[in-house]
């Protein structure tokens, strides 16, 4: 058994690449660069043509917003004309941190940065290196996730390396390299341009830590919206998706699934299954807590992908609040895969 991914340490910030960074963003280019997240693919947020060349590099429509990332609280009145004290409130309670904001946008937000929309998503990271790429940089960085349209988000800059590649063969100019990302999954986004504040994504931020701050009206607007929200992965928008067909399976029915679809080869990510009983590609086991499984998701979903199974078979995860933000990116790398 293998316990996937790995919890290698944060390197110490390394203060000539960040400043070679600088240089790169300065004329236009692009970096890809850790967060506690994922890895950001990050071009300067004022310079439309350098957040173009995102898109080119990530082979994504045009009309996708992007998340502009900022230092702190002080930059939200630069970004966004109305800042309701609720996102005002998150934003003082959970930043830097894993939280976008999505705000009506100020004129600096152009149609490049916000895919046309009135609206901008603001976030300011924790890590270390984006902090102080944000610091010497001294601007705004545009940052999707680094990896082509639809395809696995990075957690480690060998992904970003492998998917997007370094010039002069590569899409990036500059890959930083700030170690394996602390939390693995994708900020929790939060829109407040409507008539109650709307959660778009799940992330480690759950609902309930958002509502301890926004009060109970919040919590209420989170569960109607949950109850009237689209569960079929079918509807989802295809992202975060393996080559492999993947399948989410219920745990009991790992092993069955894996004997009905014989002789295909299957790569397998479960607490719940005796190897030796079995022909497989490759076991990963699951852990059990959403932190340390949402640190290892894309990693293992990674190498499962490349273990040249016909086949990669998931454990359905615990239907309980706190696997929110794992349950939404499983089924949308299931629905992707079924239909790419
Ligand atoms: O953790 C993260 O958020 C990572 C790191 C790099 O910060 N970024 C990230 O970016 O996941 P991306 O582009 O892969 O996903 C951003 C999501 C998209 O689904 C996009 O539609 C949504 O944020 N978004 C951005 N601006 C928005 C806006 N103005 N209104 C609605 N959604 C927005
Ligand atoms: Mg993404």
């Amino acid at each position: 058994m293998n316990r996937g991914g790995n919890q290698g340490a944060q390197p110490p910030v390394d203060v000539a690449a960040i400043a070679r960074a600088v240089t790169v963003l300065r004329a236009g280019g692009l970096v890809a660069v850790p967060t506690e997240t994922v890895y950001g693919l990050a071009a300067d947020a004022d310079n439309p043509r350098a957040v173009r060349a995102i898109f080119e590099a990530k082979g994504r429509p045009a009309d996708h917003p992007v998340i502009v990332h900022v230092s702190g609280v002080a930059d939200l009145a630069a970004w966004a004309v109305r800042v309701p004290d609720s996102a005002m409130a998150l934003a003082q309670a959970f930043w830097p941190g894993p939280l976008t904001l999505v705000l009506e946008r100020s004129a600096r937000a152009h149609d490049g940065l916000t895919g046309g929309q009135s609206t901008v998503g603001l976030r300011a990271p924790a890590h270390a290196w984006a902090r102080a790429l944000l610091a010497e940089f001294g601007g705004a960085l545009a940052a999707p996730s680094a990896n082509r349209f639809g395809r696995i988000s990075p957690t480690t800059a060998e992904h970003v390396r492998s998917d997007l590649g370094e010039r002069p063969a590569g899409r990036v100019d500059l890959i930083l390299d700030g170690g394996p990302c602390s939390l693995g999954i994708e900020s929790t986004i939060v829109d407040f341009t409507g008539r109650a504040p709307r959660l778009l994504r799940p992330g480690s931020i759950t609902r309930a830590q958002l509502s301890a701050v926004l009060g109970p009206a919040t919590k209420r607007a989170f569960d109607d919206e949950l109850a009237a929200a689209p569960r079929a992965p079918g509807r989802l928008e295809q992202h975060y998706a393996p080559r492999t067909p993947l399948e989410l399976v219920p745990p009991a029915r790992i092993a069955s699934r894996v004997h009905e679809l014989a002789p295909q080869t299957v790569a397998v990510l479960t607490r719940h299954l005796n190897e030796r009983e079995l022909n497989l590609k490759l076991l990963l086991e699951a852990s059990t807590t959403p932190e340390s499984f949402a640190h290892d998701l894309y990693a293992n979903l990674h190498r499962l992908d490349r273990a040249g199974a016909d086949r990669i078979l998931i454990a359905e995860p615990p239907a309980e609040p706190g696997w929110d933000a794992i349950r939404d990116r499983l089924l949308k790398a299931a629905a992707g895969s079924v239909n790419s």
